[in-house]
């Protein structure tokens, strides 16, 4: 085997209502006097930034809110999320929401006053930096970012780029599912299949798979898919959404020490050109990546197969065991609500060469991980599929 560098939160809270109970308490051990909340504009409508100050100003905090992230945060947004804390001499950075809220704080917290704009950061080693007490509290159960040491932003030419260092790796996260509770059934379903994918790629990577990321993406594959049609039927189920928000973490925690691949590849394009939510992005696609992996994955899927249906696949043998597996996922995402196929979406076969093309040119990393090469044809291929 070799060698293994593993990193994870060191505080992690699963507890319905922990955010209005424990967060001002936590803020205080960590010596905190003037905290940032870093969300986006849906989250303060829904009344939990009231919650999170409200904890805060209770414990003797001052609070300023930035609550202007959008979905794929671009680098600006997350510039004026620095000057602000900066402007406010802030001393502690709380990522409240989906992912891209976390993952805007993730870059807060690396001390705002180590740089001016995000262009300065990227591409550099910022292992060295100073960085602020960071809390992720997420409301979706999705993206893991609560526990992974991945900043995910969208640079001035559109591409994703990612922040990749252990420094950015939140110090707490808190996992309160009544946040989860109102998520609407297309989030839901979309951040969900997002999770899952996680679990899937950690697994099955090519360059970093191992045994840590392996046991976390088993059980918490095992935790989102049990629970997938439960929130999405009753979605006011609290130990549904409790089990689906640890799941996510989980995932998190596999993927960010393993990796992501080529399903991540072939969604961001999707999620950059034409606006599809990140989780939906990765659910078109990932039936046809699996598909395409099998002659070199069967066995890996058929593992993860037999771990959340073991009943069903007894006695098969790999290819029939994952064969199911991916059929069961497609079984979810067609009966999610979700649209699953490119033209519902006003994506046409003209579209398919440039997204291929960006596939290829621009996230060649995530074909690196994914178990199979793929070719510019093969990427075009699994595009057509799903026309
Ligand atoms: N850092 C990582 O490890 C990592 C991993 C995967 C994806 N990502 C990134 O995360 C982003 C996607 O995050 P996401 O899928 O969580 O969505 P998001 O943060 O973009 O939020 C999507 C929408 O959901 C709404 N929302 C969030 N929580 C809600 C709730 N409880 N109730 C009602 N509405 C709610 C938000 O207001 C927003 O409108 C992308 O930028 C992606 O690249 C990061
Ligand atoms: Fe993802």
């Amino acid at each position: 085997m070799t060698g293994i560098e593993f990193y994870t939160n060191g505080h992690i809270i699963s507890e319905a209502d922990s955010m209005r109970q424990k967060l001002g308490t936590l803020a205080k051990q960590y010596r905190a006097t003037s905290a940032i909340i870093v969300t986006d504009a849906g989250i303060t409508q829904l009344g939990y930034v009231d919650i999170a100050q409200q904890s805060l100003e209770e414990a003797g905090v001052n609070v300023v809110v930035f609550d202007s992230v959008v979905a794929d945060p671009p680098i600006e947004i997350v510039n004026d999320a620095i000057k602000i804390a900066r402007d406010n001499s802030c001393d502690l950075v709380i990522g409240l929401g989906g992912g891209s809220s976390i993952d805007t704080a993730k870059i807060v917290a690396l001390h705002p006053n180590e740089f001016e704009s995000v262009n300065d950061i990227l591409d550099k080693d910022v292992s060295g930096f100073n960085k602020l007490p960071l809390f992720a509290i997420p409301t979706t159960a999705g993206t893991g970012a609560e526990a992974t040491f991945v900043s995910v932003i969208t640079a001035k030419d559109g591409s994703k780029k990612a922040i990749y260092t252990p420094k950015i790796l939140p110090d707490v996260a808190i996992l309160d599912a009544t946040l989860t509770l109102k998520l609407p059934r297309h989030i839901t379903a979309a951040t969900a299949l997002d999770a899952m994918v996680h679990c899937v790629e950690a697994y099955t990577s090519r360059t970093k798979k191992n045994p840590i990321s392996d046991a976390l993406a088993v059980k918490g594959l095992q935790m989102l898919w049990n629970n997938f049609e439960k929130v999405l039927n009753q979605g006011d189920d609290i130990d549904a959404r409790s089990n689906m928000l640890l799941g996510s973490a989980l995932a998190g925690i596999a993927f960010v020490n393993s990796s992501v691949a080529a399903v991540h590849g072939l969604s961001y394009p999707l999620s950059i050109n034409f606006h599809i939510p990140h989780g939906h992005a990765n659910a078109l696609v990932m039936c046809g990546v699996f598909t395409f992996n099998l002659s070199a994955a069967a066995p890996l899927y058929a593992e993860l197969a037999h771990a959340v249906m073991p009943s069903q696949t007894l006695g098969m043998t790999d290819l029939e065991a994952a064969s199911l597996f991916i059929k069961q996922l497609k079984i979810f995402l067609e009966t999610s609500g979700l649209k699953y196929r490119l033209n519902e979406l006003d994506i046409t076969d003209q579209d398919i060469p440039a997204l291929a093309d960006i596939v290829i040119n621009t996230y060649a990393r995530l074909i690196a991980t994914n178990p199979k090469d793929m070719t510019l044809n093969e990427v075009t291929a699994i595009y057509e599929e799903i026309l």
